[in-house]
């Protein structure tokens, strides 16, 4: 017996940014989950390593079964303009007609403060965090407008604590994911006329591959940063992302934070000794 979740999302076409890992890895397995006993679900998986995303949509099908969901895997660099300028005209015919854009990808380089932080990482991180997410919201957005009504469709954002909260030694990522907020909250009220949700869910500490990026591959300083901490899981978020997509259409989940329970700020954490 379908849920009436899983009844909202069953046929429609589910695009996950940085799906290869973390939050959105977990986001598309939940989706899947949640949507399968009503079927017809369509999730087009992308980031940069596509050897994972094939792995991940041979999983999902394997768990959920092959009548139930069809995921494709897509290789796209969100930093890239050009290539996501191609990524919606590149898709197969039955995968076009996006209803949910979930922008997940995103990083944090370093934890170096001006003037030293390397200029490289300044741009990898805006270019990622900023201008992929804003590209990939104008990328699809014409497929909602089309839409009768006004246009309709789901927009889901990843921001973060740190948009909320500066720290120091954070401030480019807490200021990319500061602009994430101004451009959502923009968004949602541009798009008042429409039936296009514009929602963001901002993370508190959640364990995935991020502290190992920010740290440039030292697996013991990202273990570090989790130490004597219980952080969220990856699943914790993709569960939130399926809830908010999954309401009733005139329901929009505007802005949620989502912190651990020894977490109360961005810096402000409970480590048992
Ligand atoms: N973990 C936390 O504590 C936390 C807290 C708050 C917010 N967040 C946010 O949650 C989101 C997901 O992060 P996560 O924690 O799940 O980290 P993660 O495990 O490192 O996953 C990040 C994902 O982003 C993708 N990505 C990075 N650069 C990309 C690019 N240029 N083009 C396309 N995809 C790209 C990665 O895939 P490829 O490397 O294969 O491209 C990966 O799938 C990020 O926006 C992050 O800022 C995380």
């Amino acid at each position: 017996m379908a849920t009436a979740v899983a009844k909202r999302l069953a046929g429609k076409t589910v695009v996950i940014t940085g799906a290869s890992s973390g939050i959105g890895r977990s986001t598309a397995f939940e989706f899947a989950r949640t949507a399968a006993a009503a079927g017809g679900l369509k999730l087009v998986l992308t980031a940069r390593r596509i050897d994972s995303l094939k792995q991940i949509a041979t999983d999902i099908v394997a768990e959920v079964g092959e009548g139930n969901v069809k995921v494709l895997p897509v290789q796209l660099d969100v930093s890239k303009p050009d290539e996501v300028r191609g990524f919606v005209e590149k898709l197969p015919e039955e995968f076009k007609e996006i209803d949910v854009l979930v922008n997940n990808a995103g990083l944090v380089k370093g934890v170096a403060r001006a003037p030293q932080i390397a200029e490289e990482d300044v741009n990898t991180m805006f270019n990622t965090n900023v201008t992929g997410l804003i590209n990939m919201t104008q990328a699809i957005l014409p497929i909602f407008l089309r839409r009768p009504n006004g246009g309709s469709g789901d927009i889901i954002n990843i921001g973060s604590v740190a948009g909320r909260e500066p720290y120091a030694g954070g401030s480019i990522y807490c200021a990319t994911k500061a602009a994430i907020r101004s451009f959502t909250d923009s968004l949602r009220q541009e798009l008042i006329a429409s039936r296009v949700r514009v929602m963001e869910i901002d993370p508190g500490q959640v364990e995935t591959e991020f502290s190992v990026v920010r740290f440039y591959g030292d697996k013991a300083k990202a273990d570090a940063v989790y130490a004597g901490c219980d952080p969220l899981t990856p699943d914790d978020i993709a569960e939130v992302v399926v809830f908010v997509a999954g309401r009733r259409e005139n329901v929009v989940v505007a802005d949620t934070l989502i912190f651990p329970s020894h977490q109360a700020a961005a810096g402000v954490m409970h480590r048992k000794s």
